[in-house]
């Protein structure tokens, strides 16, 4: 490629896009509730503590790969070593199957930004009286046959937007616009919701370790409640660093040799993880108020998925009055700033694959993606309304394939599901074991440390690093792809 690659401008640019790419939905939404499910302080402690280190190892291992080779995730392993590039290729495979999805969530959010903005400014009762049908209205929406995708494709646009405008004017410049005004949200938000009255028990059931969340159905200690919680806690880990899907890779590769890479990591899992923490502040009291004055059991109402954010949500703002609705909307804003600045994440990884293994301008490579991602979105945007049987199943049945299995787990998720199943559970883990036996044995670990410790930056995590990438951290993925493949295809009734 002739073209000069681009760069950041400096480590903190760098830091600020990777934390942008980190801080999205699986913060926000996911880590709220896997956190109270999973009994608060404990999955908190043993989160935190796989963040630094096997979260560590793999993004470190990331950034490093991009740099080194100044590719994308497509073309870097190839450069490194011809018999490995399958990976780049299976990577690949994953930010091009999830930007689709996480649009249509993405879009789902603006939704709820614009029924927000006009409930603020007209007084409309857009979910019904205190929003009591805030499960009808969120049913209405993502069932209906064009609007989800219509919000999707707005969501696309904005992002490829961004990203035709190149890493330092589109991507910079749009986190240094979205992320201080999110991360002062947050902070508001969550000092707003733990001044209410009554938000203190909320915020201990949150904080404080609830040592029977590890007990088994006999009532003593449980193995594989323990399991269970850390198998759950690396997930999140994975989901919410944005590692395996290339785009710490991508980042890398723009990232300047005199930058350090040890320090920026460190820097990016602090950000990520004060964020989630904050977002539990923000959420978990309010809910479980929500939950005490309704009756609802506490475990049920945290525990109720995407509707936790679009439908139990919207009641607890309303519970606060017209003050909730300005609450509401600032939250909505928030959640459409995080998603947005993960979307454009996961959308630059698939354009600079294209622009690296095609020599293809920006302009054109963001084109392309936009018709892949707007095709590949429209099975995640009807697939709860007018497309909800396009499932395996289906297919097999069309092809004469019928039986028990076929009908069952992944053969009968819809699109949205499907394709989340598919990267997250199956090929997330995969190309991170891969990856890590790439490093740890074929090219070796020094590869990465000799990366690290350029232009004299000292490496100080460097035993830990390569004992970590060699042998600990193979050993955790394949528990976690086992977990997962078992959890989705029910075997060994294997339930988590
Ligand atoms: N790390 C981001 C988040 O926590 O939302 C981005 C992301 C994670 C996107 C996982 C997609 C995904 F499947």
């Amino acid at each position: 490629m002739e073209n000069k690659r681009a760069s950041w401008s400096g480590q903190l640019a760098f830091v600020l896009a990777a934390a942008a790419s980190a801080i999205g939905l699986g913060n926000l939404w996911r880590f709220p509730y896997l956190a109270a499910q999973y009994g608060g302080g404990i999955f908190i402690a043993i989160y935190l503590f796989l963040v630094v280190t096997l979260g560590f190892t793999l993004m470190t291992t990331e950034i490093a790969i991009g740099r080194m080779t100044k590719q994308s995730q497509l073309t870097a392993f190839s450069q490194m070593h011809t018999g490995w590039s399958f990976i780049g290729f299976l990577g690949t495979v994953i930010p091009v199957l999830i930007v689709p999805y996480y649009c249509v969530i993405g879009g789902w959010v603006l939704k709820y930004l614009v029924a927000y903005a006009k409930m603020a400014l007209t007084g409309a009762e857009l979910m019904g009286d205190g929003a009591s049908a805030s499960g009808e209205f969120f049913g209405a929406f993502i069932s209906a046959p064009f609007a989800p995708f219509g919000y999707g494709i707005l969501f696309i646009l904005a992002c490829a937007f961004v990203i035709v405008l190149g890493v330092k004017n589109g991507i910079e410049k749009s986190n240094l616009v979205m992320m201080p005004i999110l991360f002062i949200m947050a902070i508001a938000i969550s000092i707003y919701v733990t001044t209410l009255p009554d938000s203190l028990a909320g915020i201990k059931y949150y904080l404080i370790p609830n040592i029977s969340s590890l007990r088994g159905e006999s009532g003593a200690f449980s193995i594989a409640m323990l399991g269970k919680t850390v198998l759950g806690a690396m997930g999140q880990m994975f989901y919410s660093l944005s590692l395996a899907m290339g785009i710490m890779i991508t980042y890398g590769s723009y990232m300047r040799q005199s930058d350090s890479i040890e320090k920026s990591v460190r820097r990016i899992e602090v950000f990520d993880t004060l964020i989630a923490i904050v977002a539990g502040l923000m959420i978990i009291p309010v809910v479980h108020m929500f939950a005490i004055k309704t009756g609802t059991p506490v475990k049920e109402a945290m525990n109720a998925g995407p509707g936790l954010m679009f439908i139990t949500l919207p009641k607890v703002f309303a519970m606060l009055g017209r003050g909730g609705v300005w609450l509401g909307f600032a939250f909505f804003l928030l959640v459409t700033f995080a998603a947005a600045t993960s979307a454009i994440s996961l959308y630059e990884a698939c354009v600079a694959s294209v622009c690296d293994l095609l020599g293809m301008k920006r302009r054109n490579a963001t084109f392309f993606m936009f018709f892949v991602i707007a095709f590949l979105a429209v099975f995640s945007a009807l697939g709860y309304g007018p497309w909800q049987n396009v499932t395996l199943s289906a297919l097999l049945a069309k092809l004469g394939i019928t039986g028990e299995w076929a009908s069952k787990s992944i053969f009968a998720m819809q699109g949205l599901d499907f394709f989340d199943f598919i990267t997250n559970s199956i090929l997330m883990p995969i190309v991170a074991l891969c990856t890590c036996i790439f490093i740890g044995w074929v090219v070796k670990p020094d590869v990465v440390v000799e990366e690290i410790s350029r232009e004299g930056h000292a490496f100080r995590a460097r035993g830990f690093y390569v004992f970590m990438v060699k042998w600990i951290a193979p050993l955790l993925i394949i528990a976690i792809l086992v977990s997962e493949v078992c959890r989705n295809l029910g075997i060994a009734n294997w339930k988590i």
